[in-house]
């Protein structure tokens, strides 16, 4: 089994079932063309992101780590007609792509795209009250990754869930030596997953075209 054989399976699988999307198309070939770098979720993962928008009937979505706006657009899809998505970005060149790509895919009027660190828009989305959300997608940098848990976890109700991307990092998550920063932070978030009562959660191994990782599922009790 190689990189190789995943990337195909992907095109596979992406080729059967992720239909191509203009738009969607679009704001990787513009993410790119700017110069942002291409750790946007997969098609086929950008789509899950959707049916379970649509599972949940969400009528708000809160993303952490917008990027170019790829999965901000698939999460969107899933929203039920009137609903509402904010999404929060760091890097305000990514914010600015994406608001770009989000309006192309004519999605302007149900977003937001927030610009500033992660944890300082997180209490001013409390302080606002524009929770609670349905749907909360975590994906900005991995280090923060259980303080996110802990805000999302209060900008929610009972049955909201939580998706935290790249929980596996090749594997390094299950090296207790491994010093990097990302993998110490992906660890303290599973630590405080099997302590927090608040929530019931597990996490799945993934590989494919972006080679080997995972994500973690969790749903507010
Ligand atoms: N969700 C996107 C990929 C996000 S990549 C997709 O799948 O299409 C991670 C993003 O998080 C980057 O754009 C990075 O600038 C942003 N980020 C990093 N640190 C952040 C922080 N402290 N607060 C908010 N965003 C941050
Ligand atoms: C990285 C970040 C991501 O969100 C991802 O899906 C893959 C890689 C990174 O920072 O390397
Ligand atoms: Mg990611």
């Amino acid at each position: 089994m190689n990189r190789e054989q995943w990337k195909a399976v992907d095109h596979f699988i992406t080729s059967k079932l992720v239909p191509g999307d203009a738009a969607l198309e679009a704001a990787l070939h513009d993410s790119e063309a700017a110069g942002l770098p291409s750790i946007n979720v997969t098609p086929n993962q950008g789509k899950l992101l959707m049916l379970l928008a649509q599972m949940l009937g969400a009528k708000k979505i809160l993303e952490i780590g917008t990027l170019g706006g790829y999965s901000t657009i698939w999460l969107a899809c899933g929203l039920v007609e009137g609903g509402k998505l904010i999404t929060l970005e760091a890097a305000e060149k990514h914010a600015q792509v994406a608001q770009k790509n989000i309006a192309r895919a004519g999605l302007a009027e149900k977003m937001e795209v927030r610009l500033g660190p992660a944890i300082e828009s997180l209490p001013k989305l409390a302080e606002q009250r524009l929770g609670p959300f349905d749907l909360i997608f975590i994906d900005a940098d991995k280090a923060s990754t259980a303080d996110y848990v802990d805000w999302a976890i209060r900008l929610s109700r009972r049955g909201s869930v939580i998706v935290v991307d790249n929980v596996v990092r090749q594997g390094a998550v299950a090296d207790a030596t491994n010093k990097n920063e990302d993998v110490l932070g992906v660890r303290r978030f599973y630590d405080m997953l099997a302590k927090d009562t608040r929530l019931s959660a597990t996490a799945i191994q993934t590989v494919g075209s972006k080679g080997y990782d995972g994500l973690a599922i969790a749903v507010i009790n």
